[in-house]
């Protein structure tokens, strides 16, 4: 498929959607390029419209989690932000990241990709490969959530990119980003809804079910200190519990790997 015929459209992600939910989207922009979805959005402010979209075919500085860049080619990817408010305390937004994760994730299995899981803390996999992330970023009383998802990685940008990867077009049928990006809002806004209502809590046991690395052992990097562990799923604050030889432990802010056999 061309990037002329995969074009982004506001109007067709609007009519994919849900009307009840297309009709809660307070603004949905389609835009050829930015630096970054995330940091336009976090420009705009807090005067900016509720349940704001942007959606951009490219970015030239893609963010990604702990200052990384997030590879961004044209006419192939899904890079989105969305504006939300929430009366939740910023302490308690620490397993947003978690439910988006879960709600993105469900996204894609109900578009036939069975094969998504996630990774703690923010990542979406398949086959053992990164095929996207979350991105949270805080304002006051508000919230900028950052999804990358590969759609369909462009063979000339597919070298540059520094980890395991892989694409919706590599797991399924040749996917096209208007009623993709319609499936992932359809989930994302009433989770968002259940999370300012009921915290991560809800979606503790749908994230178990989708995670990656259940009960395998993993290492875990936390700042200079590196563990070797069992991973356990999702402690009720969204931290990672890891069995470790001196017993349970719950990572807050680490890099999670499958330990090589
Ligand atoms: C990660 O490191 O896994 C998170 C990646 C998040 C990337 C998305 S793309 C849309 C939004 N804009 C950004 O600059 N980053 C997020």
């Amino acid at each position: 498929m061309t990037a002329t015929i995969d074009r982004l459209d506001a109007d067709a992600i609007c009519a994919a959607m849900t009307s009840v939910q297309a009709l809660r989207v307070g603004r949905l922009e389609c835009i050829a390029s930015v630096d970054s979805t995330n940091a336009e959005l976090l420009r705009r402010g807090t005067e900016q419209t509720d349940l704001s979209v942007l959606i951009a075919d490219t970015q030239t500085a893609g963010r990604g989690r702990r200052g990384r860049a997030w590879h961004s080619p044209p006419g192939a990817n899904l890079y989105l932000s969305l504006y939300r408010r929430f009366t939740r305390q910023p302490r308690e937004l620490g397993g947003l990241s978690l439910a988006v994760g879960v709600a993105c994730a469900e996204a894609l299995h109900a578009l036939g990709y069975f094969e998504v899981r996630l990774k703690w803390p923010n990542d979406l996999l398949a086959r053992g490969r990164k095929l996207g992330g979350v991105l949270i970023e805080l304002m006051p009383a508000s919230a900028v959530i950052g999804l990358g998802l590969n759609v369909r990685i462009p063979v000339t940008t597919a070298d540059t990119i520094d980890q395991a990867w892989t694409d919706l077009a590599t797991l399924g049928a040749t996917p096209a980003r208007n009623p993709i990006t319609a499936a992932v809002l359809d989930h994302v806004l009433p989770a968002l809804d259940r999370f300012e209502a009921d915290g991560l809590e809800p979606f503790r046991q749908r994230w178990e079910a989708l995670d990656a690395y259940a009960d395998q052992e993993v290492r875990v990097q936390d700042g200079m200190e590196l563990f070797s562990g069992r991973a356990l799923g999702i402690a009720r604050d969204g931290g990672l519990r890891v069995h470790l030889p001196q017993g349970e432990r719950v990572f807050h802010s680490a890099d999670v790997s499958l330990r090589p056999t």
